[in-house]
């Protein structure tokens, strides 16, 4: 199945959500629960990525943050062991909220993709996402916000 339609079928059902929860996976979505913001940067502890179940530890691909300066989400995604990418969930052709699905970002409003790296991979949006700078150490994730 070609990727976009596999795409837009699976999270076809998005499309009858109630405006302001837009953003969705078929992962499931998690809003961060525990963070803090001093000058600038939020701190999410790594532990929010962490899943137990039934005795079992797993680890989320992503979780959204909800800041106060923006209309839409950051989506931080794990793109390696130890490596978070912090993306602005605003489409940058029209500002339609994105999804997130498939290991990529999807537009609802006109099918543009991005990358989880937040790189136009199909248009028709012409540039890239906004990203923010993301730092973790061994207990917390940083994002200069
Ligand atoms: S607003 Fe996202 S593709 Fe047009």
């Amino acid at each position: 199945m070609e990727r976009r339609k596999f795409l837009q079928q699976s999270c076809k059902a998005l499309l009858v959500v109630p405006l302001g929860a837009g953003l969705a996976s078929c992962e499931g979505l998690y809003y961060v629960a525990e963070h803090s913001y001093k000058d600038g940067v939020v701190s999410i502890p790594l532990s929010e990525f962490e899943i137990v179940k039934e005795g079992k530890s797993k680890k989320r691909k992503f979780v959204l943050y909800k800041s106060e300066k923006f209309q839409f989400p950051i989506c931080v995604y794990r793109t390696g062991k130890n490596e978070y990418v912090s993306s602005l969930m605003e489409c940058t052709h029209q500002g339609c909220e994105l999804n997130v699905a498939g290991g990529a970002y999807s537009c609802p409003c006109h099918g543009s993709e991005f990358s989880t790296q937040g790189k136009v991979l199909e248009g028709p949006a012409e540039y890239d996402l906004k990203t923010f700078e993301t730092k973790t150490d061994e207990k917390n994730i940083y994002i200069n916000v």
